[in-house]
């Protein structure tokens, strides 16, 4: 991919989110996922850890790990989602979270100051997530953790190639929901021994779901046409409703720095 492509996926992030973050704040999908327990209670935290939260959006991981350790660094490429952020932790008198502009993939941090990594719903953004993963190996201290969840796609191809085409109509800062052996596959080559923790289906509210990324009409439409016209198998691997309501598969992997 051309340097101009990368830097148009960025700011399609930044146009993105900038115009939506304070639906962000409020998502129940963000605020009140069940994987957001499950990453603090597989990090075994003993309360003395400094944690990097990539693509943090508006701090809901960094918000929920902060109470456990010493320090969240949460870090975000959209200014508009990291006053969301600073609003909410200190909403939450949580004043040992910093938040901070930055790029996943490419980290303003030394090598080796973090014992956690984590990053959640961000990393379908990224247009080289093997790059991010070299830089989350690189600021993990040896041992360091890496947790890591988002929307996973399928193995099956037809039912692949309908996720991405909806993600993308809603929102044109997507890249792609890689599937779980591609995750596995790509941790492995950063180094990190990676396992899933945990699965679980991720219930998709359609009018929610469009309002929070302000998807135009005509896009929504295009959404409703694809359903409309999915083969059956697609309909059920993603449990369409009546009223377009849907669910995609979410994972959680949890890695430790080869
Ligand atoms: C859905 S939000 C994140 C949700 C949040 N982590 C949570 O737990 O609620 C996705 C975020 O990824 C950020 N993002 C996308 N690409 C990024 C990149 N290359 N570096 C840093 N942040 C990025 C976007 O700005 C956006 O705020």
């Amino acid at each position: 991919m051309s340097n101009n492509q990368t830097k148009d996926i960025k700011s399609s992030v930044q146009h993105q989110f900038g115009q939506v973050a304070a639906n962000y704040s409020t998502s129940t999908v963000h605020a009140q996922g069940i994987d957001l327990k499950e990453m603090v209670k597989i990090a075994h935290l003993t309360g003395a850890e400094r944690v990097l939260d990539v693509g943090c959006g508006t701090g809901h991981t960094a918000l929920n790990f902060a109470p456990h350790v010493a320090q969240v660094i949460a870090v975000d490429f959209t200014e508009g989602m990291l006053a969301q952020g600073r609003l909410l932790a200190s909403e939450r008198n949580l004043a040992n979270i910093e938040f901070r502009q930055g790029d996943a993939e490419k980290l303003n941090f030394a090598d080796g100051e973090f014992d956690v990594v984590v990053s959640r719903y961000s990393a379908h953004h990224w247009p080289h997530p093997q790059n991010a993963l070299r830089e989350f190996r690189r600021v993990l201290r040896p041992g360091g953790q890496f947790i890591l969840s988002d929307v996973v796609s399928f193995d099956d191809f037809t039912a692949d190639t309908f996720v991405q085409a909806l993600e993308l109509l809603r929102d044109p800062s997507h890249v792609r929901d890689h599937t779980t052996t591609q995750w596995l596959s790509m941790l492995a080559a950063a180094n990190f021994q990676a396992e899933v923790a945990f699965t679980w289906d991720v219930q998709l509210e359609f009018n929610a779901w469009v309002v929070r990324m302000a998807t135009p009409t005509l896009n929504v439409n295009m959404i409703k046409t694809l359903f409309d016209g999915a083969p059956q198998e697609v309909r059920t691997a993603l449990q369409v409703a009546p009223d377009y309501s849907f669910a995609v598969q979410g994972a959680l992997f949890h890695s430790v720095r080869g």
